[in-house]
């Protein structure tokens, strides 16, 4: 059996999607179990919700959205769980190698490392950033896209693409007993090169005058600084690492990342 957490979210929800097509026994657990459904109730933050018993193969989604005070104890009380609860085999949504430098990468290499010296068999999944989320942060006004990426290019990666590969390796864990995959896009992409397939208008911004737009825009004290970390990283290369993993993985190239990149910058309030 296993169970992939998350499951109401974008990523937890397309795993479990690809599972059940593909035939696997699988239960779809979130912290709101739709009434009637047959979800299981899991919380990282309420450690009595968390029950393995049973299940041979955790998918853990990450889930970020926290200080990193909160995200390591969130993943810290899973791990522990699956433990505790003879789980064999557990599979992590992590960050890419190369966001090392990313606001939220220190809570990951945390739990990859609580991974490694835990008594499960583990799988680390580092996956690139979304190219969902890279559109978002691009919705132009009035034909101009504006956003601090300077000239960087950044190896983006759809959704659908990083759920199928992690829905493959909990098919058959025992082919991926403590590997870790770099699953990034096979190439960067540069915001000068969409701006050009949209026929927009890209105008680099600074640093400075995004952290300020995004300190007044309401956001949770924690985001500002994530988010300027993915600008800043994005702009001065560190996100441009492209590798085979997702290829070998999926076992055929990666998808085009453009479509759900224009996709999400017409409708970005999506992430
Ligand atoms: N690679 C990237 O570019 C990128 C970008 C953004 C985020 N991320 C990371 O990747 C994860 C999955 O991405 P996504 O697109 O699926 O995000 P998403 O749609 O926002 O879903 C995140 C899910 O995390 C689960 N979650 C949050 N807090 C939790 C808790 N305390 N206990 C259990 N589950 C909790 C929730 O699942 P339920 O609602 O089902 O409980 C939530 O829906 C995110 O959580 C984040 O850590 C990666």
């Amino acid at each position: 059996m296993i169970l992939v957490t998350g499951a109401s979210g974008e990523l937890g929800r397309a795993i479990v999607e690809r599972l059940v097509g593909a035939g696997q026994a699988v239960i779809a657990a979130t912290r709101q179990p739709a009434a009637g459904s047959e979800q299981r109730r899991v919380d990282f933050d309420q450690p009595d919700s968390l029950d393995f018993t049973g299940i041979a193969t955790v998918v853990m989604v990450s889930a970020g959205y926290g200080e990193d005070d909160v995200v390591i104890a969130r993943h810290e009380n899973v791990v522990a769980a699956a433990e505790r609860d003879g789980v064999q085999h557990l599979i992590y949504t992590s960050v890419a190698t190369d966001g090392d430098h990313l606001g939220f990468a220190l809570a990951h290499r945390w739990t990859e490392r609580r991974l490694a010296g835990s008594s499960l068999r583990w799988t680390i999944l580092r996956n690139g950033l979304y190219a969902e989320l890279f559109g978002s942060l691009l919705a132009p006004s009035e034909g101009v896209i504006t956003a601090p990426f300077g000239s960087g290019a950044v190896a983006v990666v759809t959704r659908a693409d990083l759920a199928e590969a992690a829905a493959n390796v909990a098919s058959e864990p025992d082919r991926h007993i403590n590997r870790v995959y770099d699953l990034v896009g096979a190439r960067a992409i540069t915001v000068d090169q969409i701006a050009e397939a949209a026929g927009l208008v890209y105008r680099p911004d600074t640093l400075g005058s995004r952290r300020a737009a995004l300190e007044a825009g309401g956001l949770l004290p924690f985001q500002p600084a994530m988010l300027l970390s993915i600008y800043s990283c994005g702009a001065h290369g560190f996100l441009s690492r492209t590798t085979h993993d997702l290829r070998d993985l999926l076992g055929r190239g990666p998808t085009d990342p453009g479509p759900a990149i224009m996709e999400r910058m017409e409708q970005p309030s999506a992430d």
